[in-house]
């Protein structure tokens, strides 16, 4: 049936507010509403769209992955060749790029921008009618291949920009972006652990997982994977529309790109493109992503012409390349570490080295198919790179030593119990529920900065706290007292009072915070916050089946099934309890307040209700206590119909669930 003129400009507006999000969200970093509220928006659009196709467009927000896995990559010439730059590795060399620079622009000085050089994959990204048409990967400069489909997954892209944005930057509708997808630090260690847990293959650094996300053939996976995508050239008909690269950055930025404009300097000569070099090696460790340099672009497009380039680079840009944080030593032994699910890490110990001014003198090997890929052995010489925050990882083996293969224990190495290992993962694990090592990594947890946050509960006193058995489960903590710590070593009085404040002041931390620092298996913080919206407190959560488990969007069966399990256990069930007794925040803030009229309600929504947009109905419904769920089933306890309901009606009359429209729905809710 062809959508009304009011249904149509529904669907435009849900669309205009789930761009403004996506916007706010993977661009300004600012989001404004909650992920489940925005997921809401995105359900509305999406089953709006299913019932009329004919208001599907190609730049819809729900149109960013589509369906169908490639057999490979379509190869594409680019407009305008990708080309690479000069490295400087000095100050010296960059000053004599700007000496050489300003002597054929006869200049005495020549204004710079100075940006971030991202540490990723480079892509153009072609936009016609203001539309994203083709997304190429640079390949050789001359010719990349055809990544549109994944790249449309990257939720920092506009799969469409303004016409008015355009229209008042004086740029056509046709014109090129190009730029660096990166991956978070975060992003990269967590794909990795994933990785691990499924037995897939590690990525070395964030530039190979974010150039292995979008070289997959299937742009689900890349959706998945957490990509940015950093602009920095804006180009129409081969050239930059604008009179200076700065005011393009300008441009972009208004396209509503991310662009490299963020942490880019405009500077007046060479002497502040050093001082911003300077400043950024030492922060660049405070950077969610990597850079490896910086890149000096001349401001003036008009210079840029008349500098021109080099059979391979333009003599206009250059990029002042950090020193490698590698550093070559020897593997003296490898031991065991015993992480906070059991599993066993293999990890080197090496001859200290100094890298990037960080001593090392241990690095992870993760796993044993890791050491067979290096094919390491003990006392091997080894490269290892230390790459921002990110732990110290063996790069290679450059000289085989004469030592042994390094093989794991047969039992655990710190409780002396078996090992096992199933046959569908890499790790061997300890199982023993007691084993002190285990617990003082799911402390160490709890502990963190995304899970509690207990500033000061380093692993030097979690070691005294366990080993003296002041701390026996996670919730001992909270019983601490001024006369446990004070004796203990490094703790003066102070302290000791400081870190009793920390641990007060966690237990405010809210519910998502401490279902992602019980350590649960496969619970990561999104997970934690998903959980938390989900359920409202820790004995909700506690009492879920797995069923009800898996109503909850992205979790899947494995991850319910950790989360049952982990929850049938006594000792956990009385953690449970112990730590409300201790007066943690269990459960969510709002709920305290709410009067709790719907509580433990479940609500479906389907069809378009004739007041209220799905996201205010589901705030009415959070509010009182309830909550909604995307399919009904028998625990649904009612289902809230709109114009030209979907199939959930169908399953709601066949289950006998209660029907209500939105005036009966109100009410209920008293709204
Ligand atoms: S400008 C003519 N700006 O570095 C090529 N490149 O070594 C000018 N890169 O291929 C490139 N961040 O992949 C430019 N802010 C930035 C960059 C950047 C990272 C990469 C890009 C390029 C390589 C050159």
């Amino acid at each position: 049936m062809p959508a009304s003129r009011s249904i149509a400009q529904k669907a435009e507006r849900l669309r205009r507010e789930i761009r403004e999000h996506e916007y706010r969200y993977y661009v300004l970093d600012e989001p404004a509403i909650s992920d489940r509220q925005f997921d809401r928006l995105m359900d509305d659009l999406k089953d709006l769209e299913a019932r009329y196709p004919d208001l599907v467009t190609p730049d819809s927000p729900t149109q960013r992955v589509g369906g169908e896995t490639r057999e490979g990559f379509q190869p594409v010439r680019h407009a305008s060749p990708m080309l690479s730059l000069d490295n400087t590795y000095s100050y010296d060399e960059l000053r004599d790029f700007d000496r050489r620079a300003r002597e054929r622009a006869e200049r005495s000085s020549l204004e710079y921008v100075a940006e971030n050089k991202f540490d990723g994959l480079s892509l153009s990204l072609v936009y016609e009618k203001g539309a994203l048409a083709r997304a190429v990967t640079r390949g050789d400069g001359t010719t990349g291949e055809d990544v549109t489909a994944n790249v449309r997954a990257i939720r920092s892209i506009p799969l469409a920009v303004e016409r008015g944005a355009l229209h008042w930057l004086g740029v056509p509708a046709d014109f090129e972006v190009r730029g660096e997808a990166v991956m978070t630090r975060r992003a990269f260690e967590e794909l990795n652990r994933q990785q691990d847990e499924t037995g897939g293959k590690r990525f070395a650094n964030p530039r190979n997982a974010a150039a292995g996300s979008v070289r997959v053939l299937d742009p689900a996976i890349t959706a998945s994977r957490k990509l940015d995508f950093f602009a920095y050239f804006l180009y129409v008909d081969g050239r930059v529309p604008l009179s200076t690269h700065w005011k393009a950055l300008e441009a972009l930025d208004k396209l509503r790109f991310l662009s490299s404009l963020r942490h880019a300097s405009l500077c007046p000569s060479i002497d502040e493109v050093v001082a911003y070099c300077e400043r950024w090696e030492s922060k660049r460790d405070t950077l969610p992503y990597e850079i490896d340099g910086i890149v000096v672009k001349v401001n003036s497009i008009a210079l840029e012409r008349e500098l021109g380039f080099t059979t391979k680079a333009p003599r206009w840009a250059v990029a002042y390349k950090y020193p490698a944080r590698q550093e070559t030593t020897i593997v003296r032994d490898v031991i065991w570490q015993v992480g906070r699910t059991g599993a066993l890490t293999p990890v080197a110990m090496l001859d200290p080295v100094e890298i990037g001014g960080v001593t090392v003198s241990r690095s992870t090997l993760h796993n044993m198919d890791e050491i067979e890929r290096l094919g390491l052995h003990v006392g091997d010489t080894v490269v290892i790179e230390r790459a921002g925050e990110v732990i110290p990882h063996v790069v290679k083996v450059t000289r085989h030593g004469h030592g042994k293969k390094p093989q794991p224990p047969s039992r655990c190495p710190s409780c002396d119990r078996s090992i096992h290992k199933s046959p569908d993962e890499v790790a061997y694990r300890c199982v023993n529920n007691s084993c002190p090592a285990k617990f003082r990594e799911a402390l160490l947890h709890f502990a963190s900065r995304h899970a509690m946050d207990i500033d000061g509960l380093g692993d030097k006193l979690v070691d005294q706290l366990v080993g003296k058995e002041l701390v026996k489960d996670l919730a001992d903590l909270y019983g601490l007292k001024l006369g446990d710590l004070e004796p203990l070593e490094r703790m003066g009085r102070k302290s000791a009072e400081n870190l009793l404040d920390e641990i007060e002041k966690s237990k405010q931390a809210g519910l998502a915070r401490l279902v992602y620092g019980l350590g649960i298996r496969f619970v990561g913080e999104r997970t934690g916050e998903l959980l938390a919206g989900h359920f409202g407190s820790l004995e909700a959560l506690a009492k879920a089946s797995v069923e009800e488990l898996t109503e909850v969007p992205e979790v899947g069966p494995k991850v319910a099934e950790s989360i049952a399990e982990f929850f049938s256990e006594k000792a956990n069930r009385e953690l449970v309890e112990k730590l409300k007794r201790a007066g943690l925040r269990a459960e969510e803030k709002r709920r305290a307040t709410r009067d709790a009229r719907l509580e433990g309600k479940t609500f479906v929504f389907t069809g378009i209700l004739p007041h209220l947009t799905r996201e205010e109905a589901g705030e009415i419904v959070a509010a009182h206590g309830g909550k909604v769920a995307n399919s009904v089933s028998k625990k649904t306890d009612y289902v809230v119909v709109g114009a030209e309901p979907g199939s959930k009606y169908d399953k709601a009359r066949e289950l006998g669930v209660e029907i209500l429209d939105e005036d009966e729905f109100k009410k209920l809710a008293g709204a």
